[in-house]
Formats: C-alpha cells, structure tokens, sequence
C-alpha cells in the first residue's frame, strides 16, 4: 500500500517513521517533507495550499491514503476536495475543521452544549471590547478569532496590555477581524488530550504535556512547543471520565446536529482547575511536539488504524500501546522564536547511534550535498521512552552533548513537573 504524509514538521516526520514500520505499507511520499522524512519517505515538493497539483500526484501514483499533518489545510478544506475524487484521507472535513479554524465557532457550541470552558464574551470594534476591559478584572484573556499558529493570545496584566491586544487584532495582526473575544483567566495546569475519531466513533490516543514557553521554567515567549512528556502527570480514570463525558461527547453531538460528523485525531488543549477539566481550545490534528512523544508508544499498527478510522470501522480494531514513559526535546535555532539563524549546518548528526528505545526526527532541516541544514526555528526532536521520566530524560541529554550543535539551543529542563530533582 501506498501512503501520502501531508506537512514537514517533527509530527510528520514521526508519522512517516512509524508509518514505514507498518508491513501493510511499502511506499511512503511527504509533502513536502524535511531532511528527515527524506530517509524513509519520498520527499514531493508541491506546496500544500495547490490542492489541485497535489490531486494530481495523488491520483498519477495511485496513492492509497494520505494523512494531513497540519491544521491549515483541513481548514481550508482539503479533505471534502480530495473526497470529491475519492481518494482515501485520515482528517476532518472543512466544517468540523472549525472547531480549531474558529474560535468563536467553539465558543458558542461550548455554550450551547454547556461544555466546560472559560467564561466569554464576543467583540466586534475596539470601543465595545475597550469599554469591557474597564469593568474587567485582570489578568484576562484576548484572543483573534482565525487561525494565527498559536500567536493570537494574549494573556493581559492590566488595561493597557488589553488595549495594545485589541488595537492589534482589530488592525488585522492575524488578518482580517470581524471580532475578537475577551475570556476569563482560567489559573490551573494545561494538559494535551488526544482522541482519534471514525466519523463514527472514537478512541482515546494518550495525553502528554507541551512545554509552550521558551525559556527554562516556563518562562519567555510562547512558542510552538519546546518539549513534551507523555503520559501527562494530571491524567486519572476520573478526570479521564469528565473530558470524555463533558467535553468530546457533547462537541461530537454538536458536530452531529450540524449534519456533519469528525474523522482524525482531535486535540483537546485542556487547563485542569482542581482535576475538574475546561476546554481552552481544539486542535484538529496531532499536536506537535506532542505527536513525536505519543506515537513511538504505539505497539498497534498505526496504519491499520488511520485505514480503519477512513473506513468507519475503528470499532474493530484494538489499539495496544507500549506501558512505557516517553519524552521529547526540541532544539531550536538560536534566536527562535523570534529571527533565527537559517541555513546553518548541521554538523555531528551521524555522530547519533541510537538504540531502539531512542528517536531523531527532524522538523526544519533540508538536506542539500549530503549535508542537513536548518531552516526552521524548530529543527530537531530528540524522543526516548523509557521505565521512568528521569531515565528518558538522562538519555537525550546525553544524546544532545553528543550532538554538541552549537547554532542551536535546548531547554535543559522538559519534564520538571514530573521528575523531581
Ligand atoms: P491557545 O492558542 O488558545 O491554546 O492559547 C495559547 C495559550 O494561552 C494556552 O496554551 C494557554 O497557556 C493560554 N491560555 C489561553 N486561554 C487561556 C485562559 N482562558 N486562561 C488561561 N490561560 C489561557
Ligand atoms: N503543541 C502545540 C500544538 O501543536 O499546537
């Protein structure tokens, strides 16, 4: 069978990885893919906004499956286009895509469906959300409401963080706003809750930690992620019940009574408040770094399930994982998040012999003479499962000294809330 991976990050780089092992499968492309997925994949340059190209090549190699890594082209719709010329996709289609393509549209089916989630208000112009903020108490949340790869939040101190916040978005920082929304602060710990999904029914696919801030202690800019651990230390049988319970189920309903249904992972980004669970927000795919962390516990066969959740039959398979502990640092290229240096070689990358229990998967690298170069701000992502955190951790540190890239930097510190020092 053949497989297409859609995206060029660390999450496609590990589902290229884990989709190779599957015997089912004897040829993987990605689109456009990294230094990385070079290995094991076949890289096709087409850019993933020309869906009709990639139609295609699709179509000219009879791709079998494709799996859409990122969040951008599900909710510009790629997978009712694709369907359209039957070919096989593992993601949710252009309306259910919503849940993460629009704020508001999650917002108002958490209050219809009394799903739990921060208090809220929706603002159309700068004086009505300005005149909020006066009677407001603070710390608050301003979001966008479009897509803005995690940067259209601001946490707000005071007053005139919230004013520069609503100046910004309504002067089109994330481009075009009709409206913006003002939420509660929701103070407790954030978990990442995965589930995977037929159109029909679903299954849980395990929990993990993001470590979203920069530096050290979760301190400095947000970022796309700097780290992950799975299984999240908050997760138990009870708090599991609640997000099932009070949070997939009724969104799944909500989908339902808009004549549509979901098919892919759903992410649900969780604040635990006293083990009681509030949605702060749905992803539409696999997380990243989250996706590197989980999926190398997979004992199944992960194409067995994406063929299975394509063909409404997820009910009949089991999906077994690894009881094991698993850990993910990403090194980044210094100056990230901000301006980074680009193109800087990569030097002691073979110098990586790595056991079983140990990963490399690469994000924004691109090879070119032999030689892999960076190119995205987050470049390489180091995963070991092991017994216990502290093991895990001691071994990617270990590999990362090896590996001794001086252009670009670490956080010495992923996994601190469960590994005490
Ligand atoms: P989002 O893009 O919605 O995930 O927001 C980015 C980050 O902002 C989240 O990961 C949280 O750390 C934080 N955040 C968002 N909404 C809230 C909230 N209502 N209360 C506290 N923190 C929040
Ligand atoms: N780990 C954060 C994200 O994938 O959005």
């Amino acid at each position: 069978m053949k497989v297409g991976i859609l995206g060029s990050g660390g999450r496609e780089h590990a589902i290229c990885e884990i989709v190779k092992n599957s015997d089912k499968i004897d040829k993987v492309y990605c689109f456009p893919g990294n230094a990385g997925t070079e290995n094991v994949a076949e890289n096709v340059q087409i850019e993933l906004n020309d869906f009709e190209s990639l139609k295609n090549y699709i179509l000219k190699k009879n791709i079998d499956l494709i799996i859409v890594g990122p969040e951008k082209p599900l909710v510009d719709g790629i997978v009712d286009y694709l369907e359209k010329y039957k070919i096989k996709v593992f993601g949710p289609n252009k309306i259910a895509s919503q849940l993460e393509g629009s704020k508001i549209f999650t917002k108002q089916l958490c209050q219809k469906y009394s799903i739990p989630t921060a208090k809220f208000g929706i603002f159309k112009n700068k004086d009505d959300s300005k005149k909020f903020l006066k009677k407001s108490k603070f710390p608050i949340v301003i979001k966008a409401d479009n897509l803005a790869s995690g940067k259209g939040v601001y946490i707000c101190n005071n007053e005139s963080d919230g004013e520069i916040a609503i100046d910004e978005i309504f002067e089109g920082k994330f481009g075009k706003a009709e409206n913006l929304l003002i939420e509660e602060f929701l103070n407790g710990e954030e978990m990442s809750f995965f589930t995977i999904h037929d159109g029909n029914i679903f299954k849980n696919f395990g929990t993990a930690q993001d470590h979203k801030r920069v530096l050290e202690g979760d301190k400095g800019k947000n970022t796309g992620g700097m780290g992950a651990y799975s299984p999240s230390r908050l997760i138990n049988n009870e708090l599991e019940e609640k997000i099932i319970n009070r949070i997939i189920k009724p969104t799944m309903k909500g989908l339902s009574d808009l004549g549509t249904n979901y098919k892919g992972f759903l992410y649900a980004g969780l604040m635990i408040v006293d083990n009681e669970p509030y949605l702060i927000e749905y992803n539409v795919r696999m997380g990243d770094p989250e996706c590197q962390t989980i999926l190398p516990k997979l004992k199944s066969d992960v194409s067995k399930i994406f063929l299975a959740c394509c063909d409404q039959k997820l009910n009949k398979i089991e999906i077994q994982w690894h009881d094991k502990k698993s850990l993910c640092v990403v090194v980044c290229s210094k100056g990230y998040p901000d301006t980074f240096l680009k193109n800087v070689e990569i030097k002691k990358l073979d110098q990586l012999i790595l056991n079983k229990n140990e990963f490399l998967f690469h994000a924004g690298t691109i090879r070119k003479n032999k030689k892999v170069f960076a190119v995205g701000g987050r470049v390489l992502n180091l995963v070991n499962i092991s017994d216990d955190f502290r093991e895990a951790k001691k071994n990617i540190y270990k590999n990362l000294k090896k590996l001794n890239w001086s252009e670009g930097f670490y956080r010495k510190d992923i996994g601190y809330k469960v590994i005490e020092k």
